[in-house]
C-alpha cells in the first residue's frame, strides 16, 4: 500500500495536459461487448478502475490490449461467458454496465448486485427497471442480478429518472441494450452528462441510431447489428476541474490543456463568484498567479445537482478550497447526500466544518496544518491532496490506492507543476493503529517524482467462466501486477 508524501506551501507552475474521461471510457469499454469487431480507444486513460474494467470484459471472454502508444483495442468475438461476479463488481461498481450489453449480446446476464459503498447507498433498480421495460425478465437471487430476454429485447418508451434525478449509469446501460432491441426506445429522465453523451457518440460511430443526447429525452432506434470504431474518449472534466483547484488554492498560474471548459463551466461560474482569477479558451483554462496569504477566496456555496449544475464529484474538492475562504460557505450534496468522508480528515488538518444532514457548513479561513490523513474514496482522496499542498508542512496521505482508481499518476504531474509530493511505501502498521509515524521507504523511481525530498443458484443459460474465477495460479499472478501497475 502507498501513500503521498507531501510538503505544503510550494507555488504550482507550467502546464499539464488533462487524460481522457475515466467515467466515460468505462461505458465504452463495456459497449466494446456489443460488437465482433474490434473498438479502440486511443486515449483511454491508465487507471486502476480502467485496468479492473479489462479484467471484466476478459472474465466474459474479450481480448484486450494496450499498445506502446496507450491505445486500447477490445475485440469480444463472441461472448462466451455472460456473468461478472461479486468479485469484480465489489471491486469496481462501474462493472455493473456491462449489464445491458451482455444481455443485448447474448439474451442472458447475471451481474452481481453493486451494494453500497463508502459514498453511500447505491441502488441499481432504475438499472433493473429499465432493462424490464425492455421486455427482459429481471430477477434478483443470491445477491445477482439475473436477466434473460429469451427472444431478444423490443424497444419501449419509459421514464428512467429516480427520486435522487437521472441515473448516469442507469441511463448508459438502457441506451446501450436498447440499440440492438427491436424498434424504438425512449428515455425520458435521462442523465444528460457528457459521459453519456460521450457514449452515445461511440454507439452512433458503431452503428447504433441515437438522438436527443445531451437531452432528458433520448431516443434510440434499434439495428440488427453493431460494427467497430475508433472512438477517443472526453477529457477528464473531474480530473481537470481538481487541477483547476489545485493551481486555484495555491495561487498558482498553471495551465490545463486538453480540456472541455464547456463541460466545467460551473466551476467557472463558481471561482468567478468565489474573486479566483482564471481564464479558459476552447480547450484549456488557466488560473492566474496572486498571493494566498494576501487575497483570500470569497466564501461561496455549492449544490451538487445532475449536469450541469455542480458535479458530486468535485464537491470534496471544492470543499477544500473553501476551508481557506475568507468567511463561511455552504456545500450540499444532493446525489449522494453521505459523500462526506473527506470532512473528518480536512478536520484532522485544521479545518472547521459541521455537518448539517446533507449539508457541510465550512467555516473559513483554516489555517491547515499538514498532519496524516487517510484517503477513503476517489474524490476524497483528492481533496486531501489539495489540502496538503497548502498546509503547512507534512502532509501523509495513506491508502492513496483509491486515488488511483481515477486519476492516473497525479503524484507525478503535480511534482512536475512544481509541488512537493512523493509516492512511498507506506507502513501497515502506521494505518492500523495510527499511532507510530511510519517508515517510509522511498524507491529510487519514485524519488524520481520529488523535486526536493520530503522529510521524511445458477440459470441453466449462464455461462461463467472457471479460468478467471477459480484457478489459484491466475489469482496469485495477478497480484504483483496490480502493485507494479500501481506505481
Ligand atoms: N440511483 C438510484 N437508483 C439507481 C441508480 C442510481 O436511486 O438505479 C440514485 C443514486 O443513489 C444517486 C443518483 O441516483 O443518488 C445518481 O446516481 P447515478 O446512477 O447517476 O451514479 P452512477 O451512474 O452509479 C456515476 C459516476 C460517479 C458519479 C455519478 C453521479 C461512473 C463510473 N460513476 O455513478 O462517479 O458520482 O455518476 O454523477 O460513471 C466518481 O468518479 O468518483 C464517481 C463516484
Amino acid at each position: 500500500m502507498d501513500k503521498f508524501v507531501i510538503e505544503g506551501g510550494r507555488k504550482l507552475q507550467g502546464s499539464v495536459r488533462v487524460s481522457g474521461s475515466k467515467n466515460a471510457v468505462l461505458p465504452v469499454l463495456a459497449a466494446t461487448l456489443l460488437t465482433d469487431e474490434p473498438v479502440v480507444i486511443p486515449n483511454a486513460p491508465d487507471v486502476s478502475d480502467v485496468r479492473q474494467m479489462l479484467k471484466v470484459l476478459e472474465g466474459l471472454g474479450s481480448k484486450c490490449e494496450r499498445s506502446k502508444e496507450g491505445a486500447l483495442s477490445v475485440r469480444s468475438a463472441s461472448v462466451p461467458h455472460n456473468e461478472a461476479g461479486w468479485d469484480c463488481v465489489r471491486k469496481m461498481r462501474g462493472s455493473v454496465a456491462v449489464l445491458g450489453p451482455v444481455l443485448a449480446r447474448t439474451q442472458h446476464a447475471r451481474v452481481s448486485l453493486p451494494g453500497g459503498c463508502v459514498i453511500g447507498v447505491r441502488p441499481v433498480d432504475l438499472h433493473i427497471k429499465g432493462m424490464r421495460a425492455l421486455g427482459a425478465k429481471v430477477d434478483v437471487d443470491g445477491g445477482d442480478i439475473i436477466a434473460s430476454a429469451t427472444g431478444g429485447l423490443r424497444g419501449e418508451e419509459m421514464y428512467l429518472g429516480g427520486a435522487q434525478g437521472p441515473t448516469v449509469l442507469g441511463t448508459a446501460n438502457v441506451m446501450m441494450a436498447a440499440t440492438l432491441a427491436k424498434g424504438r426506445t425512449v428515455i425520458h429522465g435521462a442523465a444528460c452528462e457528457p459521459e453519456v453523451v460521450d457514449l452515445g457518440d461511440c454507439l452512433n460511430k458503431m452503428g447504433a441510431r441515437i438522438t436527443g443526447l445531451g437531452s432528458p429525452r433520448i431516443e434510440i432506434e434499434g439495428v440488427d447489428r453493431l460494427h467497430g470504431c475508433t472512438h477517443s474518449v472526453i477529457p477528464d472534466r473531474i480530473e481537470a476541474g481538481t487541477l483547476v483547484i489545485a493551481g486555484a488554492m495555491t495561487g498558482s498560474k498553471i495551465r490545463v490543456e486538453g480540456c472541455r471548459p464547456d463541460h466545467l463551466m460551473i466551476l467557472l461560474e463558481r471561482m468567478r463568484e468565489a474573486e479566483l482569477p482564471h481564464h479558459f479558451g476552447t480547450d484549456w483554462i488557466e488560473t492566474m498567479a496572486f498571493d494566498p496569504r494576501k487575497k483570500r477566496a470569497k466564501p461561496t456555496d455549492v449544490t451538487t445537482l445532475p449536469h450541469p449544475a455542480f458535479p458530486t464529484d468535485l464537491q470534496a474538492q471544492w470543499m477544500a478550497l473553501m476551508t481557506t475562504a475568507d468567511g463561511m460557505s455552504l456545500v450540499t450534496e444532493t446525489i449522494f447526500t453521505d459523500r462526506y468522508m473527506h470532512v473528518a480528515e480536512l478536520m484532522r488538518m485544521g479545518a472547521n466544518i459541521r455537518r448539517q444532514g446533507a449539508s457541510a457548513i465550512v467555516m473559513g479561513p483554516a489555517n491547515l496544518k499538514g498532519t496524516q490523513v487517510m484517503a477513503s474514496d476517489l474524490r476524497a482522496s483528492a481533496a486531501l491532496v489539495l489540502a496538503g499542498l497548502v498546509a503547512e508542512g507534512t502532509t501523509e496521505v495513506h491508502r492513496v490506492y483509491h486515488i488511483d482508481r481515477g486519476y492516473a499518476r497525479i503524484e507525478q504531474r503535480l511534482a512536475e507543476l512544481g509541488a512537493s509530493i512523493a509516492r512511498v511505501d507506506d507502513d501497515p502498521d502506521a494505518i492500523a493503529t495510527d499511532t507510530a509515524p511510519a517508515k517510509d521507504t522511498l524507491t529510487p523511481a519514485k524519488a524520481a517524482v520529488l523535486p526536493k525530498p520530503a522529510a521524511t443458484k445458477t440459470a441453466p443459460a449462464l455461462k461463467t467462466n472457471p479460468a478467471v474465477k477459480t484457478s489459484p495460479a491466475r489469482a496469485a499472478a495477478k497480484k504483483p501486477k496490480a502493485k507494479a501497475a500501481r506505481r
